[in-house]
């Protein structure tokens, strides 16, 4: 029996996108489907094209060794990243037409607008692409817009790597949880934070923690925007988005950061049988939806209290199946990059009538 093929134009190419790209190729035999990489677009490394499909590990190679990804075009040039998604749309348009052209977004988190990434999901779907993306951008800023174009256009807008890496958070609530209300949700959802309390607990210094998480591949690109709060801001905004029908922006989300935590702060609070942790919540209320981000002092019974190191947790209030909880005890690039796998899984699934 032929496979569906999936044809993917890949926007970004850092970390999730070169660990992406090779998990596909470890899982492909499990995958009801197969993928031809159409293209990659990278901002300070080039971007390829190509009607038969590229060699991802020849890419991430050329990308590590800081070339230029042109070598791999047969007909280079230079293009941004909506331009490449609409050269991408018009090389494809056949698989785009068909429901088989998919655009994976995961390029950097810009905190001010959600741009340009906001661009390039709307330039994909607007040319009837699916897009998957693991950037919290389009989801915490423009969740409404963007969702509404995809179901305009008949596709699919998935984003189950944003918070939580691969362990379903909205995927397990939008497809397994049928006339379930969330009522507010409470978790620890930035990684790098609760490492470094937990490092900072064990007399380490918050520097060398937050490079310690850098060289993992896991704290951001700019590491102030952990440290700082506005990554769990963004994922707040877009847990309250999805799961609680708001329209937040990360500007909406009361905010508070680690960075002003001294070893001393975290060490006192055990001394006290308590532990410091970066809490994100939401809830609906009167007027609409509220979300925060800020540091608590935690008893031992609370549930987020003994996450340890790389550690998440998320509790949802639900009206008819009371408290849940959601626990990921391993955040590696994999469970970033099988989110994305799992996106690209719902979509095949869809176009196979599953
Ligand atoms: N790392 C994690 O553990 C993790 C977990 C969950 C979600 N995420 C999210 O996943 C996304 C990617 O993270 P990462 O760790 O892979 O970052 P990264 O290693 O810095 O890679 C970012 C990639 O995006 C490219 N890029 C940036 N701006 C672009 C633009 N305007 N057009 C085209 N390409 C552009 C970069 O190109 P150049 O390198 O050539 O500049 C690079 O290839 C971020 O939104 C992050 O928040 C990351």
């Amino acid at each position: 029996v032929r496979r569906l093929e999936l044809v993917l134009l890949l926007v970004g190419y850092g970390h999730v996108g070169q660990r992406y790209a090779a998990l596909l190729d470890e899982v492909a035999d499990s995958l009801g489907f197969v993928c031809r990489v159409g293209g990659i677009a990278t901002r300070h490394h080039g971007s390829a094209l190509h009607p038969d499909g590229l060699d991802p590990s020849r890419a991430t190679a050329l990308v590590r060794d800081d070339q230029s990804l042109d070598r791999l075009d047969p007909a280079p040039r230079e293009r941004t990243g909506v331009t490449f998604v609409q050269a991408g749309l018009d090389l494809f348009a056949a698989e785009a037409a068909e429901g088989r052209l998919v655009v994976v977004e995961t390029t950097l988190l810009d905190i001010t607008a959600g741009e340009p990434a906001i661009s390039h999901v709307r330039a994909a779907l607007e040319g009837r692409a699916h897009v998957v993306t693991a950037n919290k951008g389009p989801v915490a800023f423009a969740h409404r817009t963007l969702d509404a174009l995809a179901e305009s256009v008949d596709r699919l807008f998935l984003f189950e790597g944003v918070v939580m890496d691969g362990v379903p958070v909205f995927n397990l609530v939008r497809e397994t949880m049928p006339a379930v209300r969330v009522q507010s949700f409470r978790g620890v959802v930035n990684t790098t934070s609760n490492y470094v309390i937990g490092a900072m607990e064990a007399g380490d210094e918050m520097a060398e923690a937050v490079a310690e998480m850098q060289a993992k591949g896991i704290a951001e690109a700019d590491p102030s925007l952990d440290l700082e709060g506005w990554d769990a801001a963004a994922k707040a905004a877009a847990l309250a988005n999805v799961l609680l029908g708001g329209e937040l922006t990360p500007r909406h989300v009361e905010r508070q950061g680690i960075a002003h935590l001294t070893g001393r702060d975290v060490r006192d609070a055990v001394q006290q049988g308590r532990r410091l942790k970066l809490v994100a919540g939401g809830e609906r209320d009167a007027g609409g939806t509220r979300a925060w981000v800020r540091v608590e002092a935690l008893p031992a019974a609370d549930p987020l209290a003994g996450l340890q190191g790389v550690e998440n947790a998320l509790y949802l209030q639900t009206d008819l199946l009371g408290e849940i909880g959601i626990v990921q005890r391993t955040g590696t690039l994999t469970q970033t990059a099988y989110a994305l796998v799992s996106d690209l899984a719902r979509i095949s699934q869809r176009l196979r009538g599953m």
